[in-house]
């Protein structure tokens, strides 16, 4: 197999010349790639004995994008739109055979290409979206020329990939082949289309894009149905855009479109937050010290304590991953509500057509119901999830200790107490650890994995090993009061509370935390979780405004009042009673009333949490600045396109993060103030 350079290779087969790329993980299209396709393709193009062309990639994908890691660095030559326009114009006909993802830059070269034939296990998309980007080497201008607009445009401006079968469907596939025998496959396919003189060119084609040309009601239309799920980004507006230029334009102005949309987009802020957090996720499974050949525990059955909402929730993790789960309940009424409960959840995804009927009974007949601790002796994991109290939690803990087998991990769903507490109960406290699941488990996407004192390394990365098993994203943390998550939550709930005591609306203060991105303010989200939670129980002492809510039956949206009141509609309507409440509150303390600002609003609520954020890293208590942002746009709703707290406030400045804190009396730790006074920032 001569090779072009380190990445790119070729073979000959008769008249076929094939050009193959070796660049692992996935075949991104870095500048060793580029330079060694274009010139396995000069070489192609010069040879008289070669009629037809293929390009097809080893390892376990098709080019999965262009090189992230090259953006925002001077592009190397040939740049990818130059070297799709090169294969496009090539009067040889190119075959793109495609296994695993051909994604974003990926896709491009395929659609820059004659023909393309895929195994049926493969998927193809252009996610530069998720990235803050646009399809830029093409893809905006061909797409909707080989699928029509109204395929082309939830392809561009989701980012989400379809799968071979339906790509062969609407055209983008010309031939599928069989699973094992692609290169063959794709060679034979070669050879057939080798002597024609006529090969179909995405870019000239004109008759599948006119469905958007006789119809430009559709981008609108698009607009206005994803309007809510797009709020806030900039990419998507700009993916509908290029497509739209796609049946305005021909192809030569189209793409300047493109280009211009995609630099803009290039140089934004968004897209660096994307960015990082693309890198992020991948970066947050690492966990820095404990060798990468640490063995793993194999986990065959996972037993559950608890079959409330959250024990429910967890063990359809598992099971949707094909992990049998034994449930267990200390009165038979309550585990047969629980395991109701997980058949209607699974019962409702089916009637939404996410499931088919044979998937619901495959994940109910993996999952057992008992009352007797003995049932979890054989689980290789089990997750304990009953009420927040550290005794109860010490008695469960006592008892696993006693019937489960060596070597099983036991792991408890707490979200705030101490995790080593619990696991001096037990003679084995390198086998303890937090799994945090966010509310409801089942649909959440983030995990807490939280590291006691003791907790071994097997025990260790077999969570973050199966996390990825059961589609979380994890983020190891530290013991601490609310670990990372809960424990940034407090500092703004403090300042929301006092800004209302100073004079702020508190409808108000949603309104501009939902402004800022986030889906909905604290006030919201206090009456969404209860405001009960926490509560001491006793409504006759009254200390807070919370617990004057909770005596009243203002107990949140369960109980239809909260902070607000609520419709059938479930709308929330500022209370007349709650402001009568505050009031009192209000003057009770004799705190000065005044005109907050929106800016003061925000900084008071956001600063604080990017203050604990530091201070949670000072402590060790995250591995990295990354993670943190990982756990506030996986479990809290902090806006994705602002990258999360810690990149946020590298994007604001930290000598402005340090001076506001300074402004409204509030603390900065030693990290922050070091990071501002050398002009550093939390991320890299
Ligand atoms: N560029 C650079 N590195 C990439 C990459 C890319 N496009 N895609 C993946 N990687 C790296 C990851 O960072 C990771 O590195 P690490 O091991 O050091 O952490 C490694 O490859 C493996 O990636 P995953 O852990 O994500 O592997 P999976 O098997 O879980 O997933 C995948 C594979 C589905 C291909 C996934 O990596 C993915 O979605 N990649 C991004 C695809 C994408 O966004 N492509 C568009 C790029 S933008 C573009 O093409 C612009 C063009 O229009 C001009």
């Amino acid at each position: 197999m001569p090779a072009i350079n380190a990445v790119i290779s070729t073979e000959r087969h008769d008249n076929v010349f094939v050009i193959i790329s070796n660049s692992p993980p996935v075949n991104a299209l870095g500048a060793d790639v580029r330079v060694g396709m274009d010139a396995a393709l000069t070489e192609a193009l010069g040879d008289d004995s070669v009629a037809a062309i293929v390009i097809r990639c080893d390892g376990k994908t098709f080019f999965a994008g262009a090189d992230i890691t090259e953006f925002g660095k001077m592009p190397a030559d040939p740049i990818l739109p130059v070297l799709c326009d090169r294969m496009e114009a090539s009067p040889k006909p190119i075959v793109a055979a495609i296994h695993g993802t051909a994604l974003g830059g990926g896709l491009e070269v395929a659609l820059s290409c004659h023909y393309r034939i895929a195994v049926p296990s493969a998927q193809c998309g252009l996610p530069e979206v998720k990235l803050g980007l646009l399809p830029g080497a093409g893809g905006t201008q061909r797409l909707p020329r080989v699928v029509g607009v109204e395929a082309a445009l939830p392809m561009i401006v989701t980012g989400n990939p379809i799968k071979a079968k339906q790509a062969h469907a609407i055209g983008l596939v010309d031939r599928l082949a069989s699973e094992d025998t692609l290169a063959a496959d794709a060679i034979a396919f070669a050879k057939e289309i080798g002597g024609n003189m006529e090969h179909p060119v995405s870019s000239a084609r004109t008759d599948k894009i006119i469905d958007g040309i006789q119809n430009p009601a559709i981008f609108d239309e698009f607009r206005a149905k994803n309007a809510r799920a797009l709020r806030g980004f900039e990419a998507p507006e700009a993916c509908i855009q290029a497509v739209k230029a796609a049946t305005e334009h021909p192809y030569a102005e189209g793409i300047k479109v493109e280009r211009n949309l995609f630099m803009k987009l290039m140089m934004g802020t968004q897209s660096a937050a994307l960015r990082h957090l693309f890198f992020a996720e991948r970066a947050a499974s690492k966990i820095d010290d404990i060798a990468k050949d640490t063995p793993l525990i194999d986990v065959k059955k996972v037993g559950v304590i608890g079959a409330g909402t959250m024990g429910g929730g967890i063990s359809m993790n598992f099971l949707s991953a094909g992990i049998p789960v034994t449930i267990l309940e200390m009165q038979q009424e309550a585990l047969d509500r629980g395991m109701g409960v997980i058949r209607k959840n699974y019962e409702a995804t089916a009637k939404k057509g996410r499931m088919t009927a044979e998937q619901v009974e495959g994940a109910m007949a993996l999952l057992t119901g008992t009352l007797s601790y003995d049932d979890l002796a054989d689980c290789d994991l089990v997750i304990e999830a009953v009420y927040e109290n550290m005794d109860v939690k010490k008695q469960v803990f006592t008892k696993l200790d006693e019937v489960v087998k060596a070597g099983a991990i036991l792991a408890t769903n707490t979200s705030y107490l101490n995790i080593d507490e619990i696991a001096a109960v037990t003679k084995r406290p390198e086998a303890v650890l937090g799994l945090h699941f966010f509310s409801p488990a089942n649909v959440m996407r983030l995990l807490e994995i939280v590291r006691g004192a003791k907790t071994g390394p097997s025990e260790l990365a077999t969570a973050m090993a199966l996390s990825k098993k059961i589609k979380k994203v994890a983020v190891v943390a530290g013991v601490c009061d609310g670990f990372i998550g809960n424990r940034m939550l407090m500092p703004r709930q403090n300042q929301a509370n006092a800004l209302v005591m100073e004079g702020a609306d508190y409808w108000h203060v949603d309104e501009v935390i939902v402004n800022f991105g986030f889906p909905m303010g604290p006030f919201q989200m206090a009456d969404l979780a209860g405001t009960d939670i926490g509560w001491h129980r006793d409504p006759t002492r009254i200390e807070s405004i919370r617990d004057q809510l909770c005596a009243d039956g203002r107990l949140g949206q369960k109980a239809s009042k909260g902070f607000y009141d609520y419709d059938e509609s479930r709308r929330a309507i500022p209370s007349d009673a709650v402001k009568a409440i505050i009031a009192d509150f209000r003057a009770k303390s004799g705190a000065e009333q005044r005109e907050i600002s929106d800016d003061e609003i925000l900084e008071r609520q956001l600063f604080p949490m990017v203050n604990e954020g530091a201070m949670i890293l000072e402590e060790g208590m995250a591995q990295r600045a990354s993670d943190i942002d990982i756990v506030w746009i996986n479990g809290y709703g902090w806006p994705a396109w602002t990258g999360g707290p810690m990149f946020w406030a590298d994007t604001v400045g930290l000598d402005k993060v340090v001076a506001g804190l300074e402004k409204y009396g509030l603390p900065v730790c030693q990290l922050l103030a070091d990071k501002a006074a050398s002009k550093g920032k939390l991320t890299k």
